[in-house]
């Protein structure tokens, strides 16, 4: 059985040691980090997961899925802020089940561009 190879990422700074075979955002829940935004569908759909990296040594900026990237040695990361920045906040029993509502509670729909990627990964 082959031996489980660590590396060092460091994420927002701080260095963890995590094994090789983790994606980025199973690394960042490796090190303790719970997910509550900026992880949607976990199979590289949404693009909720966005994030931005350097490899220790290279100055080029890299940018990849957290749910379908695996970590690198040397690598630091940092995460796009989510989108929406604002979290809706509403009560299932009290909202009407319309298109108003929607608008209303998630104005950004507007950018949508149809490509129905959301609903295909998140079904
Ligand atoms: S959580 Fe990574 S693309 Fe959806």
């Amino acid at each position: 059985m082959a031996e489980k190879k660590m590396v060092d990422i460091y994420i927002l700074g701080k260095k963890y040691t995590v094994p090789s075979t983790l994606t980025i955002m199973d690394s960042m829940e490796y090190a303790g980090y719970q997910l509550i935004r900026s992880c949607g569908c976990r199979s590289g759909f949404c693009g909720a997961c966005a994030t931005v990296y350097r490899v220790q040594g290279q100055s080029e900026l890299k940018v990849t899925l957290a749910c379908q990237s695996e970590v690198e040695d040397g690598m630091y990361l940092t995460q796009i802020p989510f989108f929406p920045g604002k979290k809706a906040v509403y009560d299932m029993d009290k909202v009407e089940a319309s298109a108003d509502t929607m608008v209303e509670n998630y104005p950004e729909i507007y950018k949508c561009i149809g490509c129905n990627a959301c609903t295909k990964g998140c079904s």
